[in-house]
């Protein structure tokens, strides 16, 4: 009677909460930025400059442990430390019966984890239970022999008496969850996998938000959801992200898996997804970037640098603002300045370089960013963010040896990764329309 009250009532709270697809070994999940009017993380009194605002510091943090966890790593950078992993979230379930868990989607990271009563030490959550490993009859705590407690390497903690394996993974800012490493079932809607790798977090502290349980951890490595689940979705997963400024629709972007992921079209460019260390990361190259028909050739200084020329540039959903090296950056702005006839201003929040009062967009140049065979136009209004009334400053920050392209400049692109095939398309499209 019970289970039949609890599984009554997720399956009322996951048909409200999530809306699912599934045909043909695909499946869509939405990916709710989170700060849309949709995202329990919302809050309606503090301003879209704010808003804004607390953005770019994220931005700020996650480049930092991008870049200190990548082949970028030798590159310097400092930030102030907080944030999220992530600026999207996910609603999952995870269990038997299923269990509701709203995750941030990490496309760098990779293992997926919720918070795990009983506590030793968890942040604050409302919203989404936490998981109770007893009351689902499909949990199966993982031993430190196990193939997936081997693939955990570095995040692998000393194994205890009980011999269930034990995680620990790092958010760079401090943040961390440790935990047992299980498998259980996952529920992305009505699809529904067995056995799938997690990290039960039984010690969870630091940026993490109430409203959220954890991580889905979608990189490229092999405890990813993506290749855990790579006999039905092959490798295969595509994102469209609607515009995060516009508050007054209740629209959510899509991330798809499968065969529902194929980025199609006559207007499809594709590059290749460069194969690094740690595979959590996806690499492309970025060969040039152009102002108009003016050629801007990637480059960077320091030759103690470890960014070969192929997968010189992370592609990232979590990273709201683009990273570029200086070098590039500096022919980048004085190209654009040169082209832009407008009011130059100081960034109010001193935090851009380049902004413009009242800026006629009709006025800035295309940017084409040159992926190694995928040209993509980025138009001036994905370039320049309003910060402030008036105020319009270039989203794109000097970095010293490490650049992301980040999920600003991935609006209205449906991109599609493909890890079997090694490669990244991406389809103009309007995402609102999607
Ligand atoms: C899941 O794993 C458990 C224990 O490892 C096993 O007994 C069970 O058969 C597996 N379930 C499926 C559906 O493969
Ligand atoms: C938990 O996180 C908070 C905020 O990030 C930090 O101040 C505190 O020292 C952390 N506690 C432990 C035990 O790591
Ligand atoms: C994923 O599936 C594809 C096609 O079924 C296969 O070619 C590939 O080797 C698999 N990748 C992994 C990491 O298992
Ligand atoms: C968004 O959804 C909320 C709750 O369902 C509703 O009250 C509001 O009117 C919607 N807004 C728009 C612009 O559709
Ligand atoms: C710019 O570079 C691309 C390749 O990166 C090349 O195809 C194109 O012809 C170049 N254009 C000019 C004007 O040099
Ligand atoms: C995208 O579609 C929405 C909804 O139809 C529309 O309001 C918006 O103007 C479109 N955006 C662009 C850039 O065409």
């Amino acid at each position: 009677m019970n289970t039949l009250i609890l599984l009554t009532l997720s399956l009322t709270i996951s048909v409200s909460l999530s809306k699912t697809s599934q045909k043909d070994g695909g499946f869509t999940v939405d990916l709710i930025h989170i700060d849309s009017p949709l995202s329990p993380l919302y809050n309606p009194s503090v301003s879209l400059t704010d808003r804004l605002r607390n953005a770019f510091h994220r931005s700020m943090s996650r480049a930092f442990r991008l870049s200190k966890t990548s082949a970028f790593r030798d590159s310097k950078i400092e930030a102030d430390i907080f944030g999220l992993p992530g600026e999207y979230i996910m609603k999952i379930q995870i269990g038997t019966p299923p269990v509701d868990v709203l995750g941030i989607a990490d496309t760098g990271s990779d293992l997926t984890w919720a918070q795990c009563q009983p506590c030793k030490k968890c942040y604050k959550q409302v919203g989404p239970p936490f998981l109770v490993p007893t009351s689902s009859s499909t949990y199966h705590a993982q031993s430190c022999q196990s193939e997936s407690c081997v693939v955990l390497s570095d995040s692998q903690l000393p194994c205890g008496s009980k011999n269930i394996c034990q995680y620990k993974m790092g958010y760079g800012d401090g943040s961390y969850s440790i935990g047992d490493l299980a498998t259980d079932t996952f529920w992305f809607g009505p699809a529904c996998f067995y056995n799938v790798t997690f990290g039960c977090g039984h010690v969870n502290n630091g940026s993490f938000n109430e409203h959220v349980s954890g991580i889905v951890g979608l990189g490229g490595g092999p405890l990813s959801i993506i290749n855990q689940l790579n006999s039905t979705i092959r490798g295969k997963f595509s994102y469209c992200l609607i515009s995060v400024i516009d508050e007054a629709s209740n629209q959510t972007s899509k991330i798809h898996f499968g065969d529902l992921a194929n980025v199609l079209g006559d207007d499809v460019v594709s590059t290749p997804l460069v194969m690094k260390e740690p595979s959590t990361y996806y690499y492309v190259t970025l060969e040039s970037v152009s102002v108009g028909h003016n050629n801007l050739s990637y480059k960077q200084s320091g030759s103690k640098s470890t960014v070969q020329d192929r997968g010189n540039i992370i592609v990232d959903s979590g990273t709201t603002l683009t990273f570029l090296p200086r070098e590039l950056y500096n022919d980048l702005s004085s190209s654009l300045t040169k082209a832009i006839s407008g009011v130059a201003v100081g960034d109010p929040g001193r935090y851009f370089e380049i902004c413009y009062l009242d800026l006629n967009l009709d006025n800035v140049p295309t940017v084409t960013f040159r992926f190694t065979g995928a040209d993509v136009a980025v138009p001036p209004v994905k370039m320049f963010v309003e910060v402030e009334n008036g105020v319009s400053c270039l989203g794109i920050k000097p970095s010293d040896g490490f650049a992301i392209f980040g999920n600003l400049l991935q609006r209205d692109l449906f991109i599609g990764f493909d890890l079997v095939k090694q490669k990244l398309s991406f389809r103009p499209t309007n995402c609102s329309m999607h």
